[in-house]
């Protein structure tokens, strides 16, 4: 893929992006420039270019205004000690963006194209990746958009890919401390046959009623149960549950309405060479109490690109508190080993690491 490049003339100055860097936050600084490809049915993927960062000009009748025919991704780069900057699995989401532009019935970005295509708005913007001190990186967010001006229900014949880029602070802020989670009595987040295994604006805009419960309730996340039964879990609004077992097993929800996380499976893989049996299942709300209360279960943990592995607290429903378990060394020896491969503290048995500059 050809991708031309125009510098942002006025990019942010050093002094400013010093103090950006210095407290990023999340999802609030934007980089000097972004990435767009666009697409066609005569054409293919076409007009790559890296521009300066700012608005787009759409139509009313932009069709993913009204129909939502969206997906995205969620990645990070991070700086090593020795100044180079690397992604992680990012072949991954590529591979996950084309299974969501499957099933939000895109044409597919190639997964090769989609990995140069980040990398190359993170050559152009590395000023803007962090150092590693305190787990700082730099968020990138790839999406793609139905960008035809036409109202009906049909699949876009103009498609934008673009790719932005966010500096990203620590997730916790003075330690890592548990999450406690509100139970979702009331709404599901996908069902069968639905997207929720595709990566697109839609689950998430479902799961923000849900989302406002739980803050309602001074909880951080929700849990999801399944639509048909409600009795089996699925995830959180933005991660991946396992639970750990006083055997050492672990066991994670089966895939199929849920999304499938990269860090989840780079966790399995993980847990699988650390001796660890993983079991990839249906696992139920009761089980969930029931072992807590027995102590079967040791250890519950959430994952996901922007926390890495965070330890679980309590889970609260209109019908009583769930205690958290007691432990978090596996929780956080998991972290650790991952959190080290990022930042290249930790050697990358895997492969994971993609080193871009
Ligand atoms: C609904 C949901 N589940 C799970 C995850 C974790 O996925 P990943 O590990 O690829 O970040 C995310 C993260 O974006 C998410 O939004």
């Amino acid at each position: 893929m050809q991708i031309s490049t125009t510098a942002n003339p006025t990019p942010v100055d050093d002094a400013r992006l010093a103090e950006i860097l210095a407290n990023p936050g999340f999802g609030t600084y934007f980089t000097d420039h972004m990435l767009t490809v666009e697409w066609t049915p005569d054409a293919g993927w076409h007009a790559a270019r890296i521009e300066p960062y700012g608005p787009l000009t759409l139509d009313p009748a932009t069709a993913v205004l009204h129909y939502a025919q969206e997906t995205f991704e969620g990645m990070k780069a991070y700086r090593h000690a020795d100044g180079s900057v690397w992604t992680f699995r990012p072949e991954q989401n590529a591979a996950r963006m084309v299974r969501s532009s499957q099933r939000l019935a895109f044409p597919e970005l190639p997964v090769d194209d989609f990995v140069e295509c980040v990398d190359a708005l993170v050559r152009t913007d590395r000023r803007w990746v962090p150092d590693s001190e305190g787990e700082k990186s730099l968020y990138l967010r790839p999406f793609m958009f139905a960008s035809e001006t036409f109202l009906g229900v049909r699949p876009a014949q103009h498609v934008t890919f673009m790719v932005i880029a966010s500096p990203a602070g620590a997730y916790f802020k003075g330690g890592i401390k548990p999450v406690n989670l509100w139970l979702s009595e009331t709404f599901t987040r996908a069902g069968r046959g639905g997207m929720g295994a595709a990566k697109t604006g839609g689950n998430y805009a479902a799961s923000l009623a849900a989302q406002r419960e739980a803050i309602e309730q001074g909880c951080d996340q929700v849990v999801f149960l399944d639509d048909q039964e409600f009795r089996y879990i699925e995830e959180l609004g933005g991660m991946n549950l396992f639970f750990v077992h006083a055997d050492g097993s672990i066991v994670t929800p089966e895939t199929g309405t849920i999304l499938e996380g990269i860090t989840r499976a780079s966790i399995i893989e993980l847990a699988g060479k650390l001796g660890h049996a993983v079991e990839e299942r249906k696992f139920s709300l009761d089980e969930w109490r029931q072992g807590v209360a027995s102590g079967q279960i040791t250890e519950i943990f959430a994952c996901g690109t922007a926390a890495v592995v965070t330890p679980v607290g309590e889970l609260r429903s209109p019908h009583g508190v769930t205690p958290a378990p007691a432990s978090t060394e596996l929780t956080m020896r998991i972290r650790e080993a991952l959190v080290g491969m990022q930042f290249g503290r930790a050697e990358d048995t895997f492969g994971w690491m993609h080193r871009v500059c």
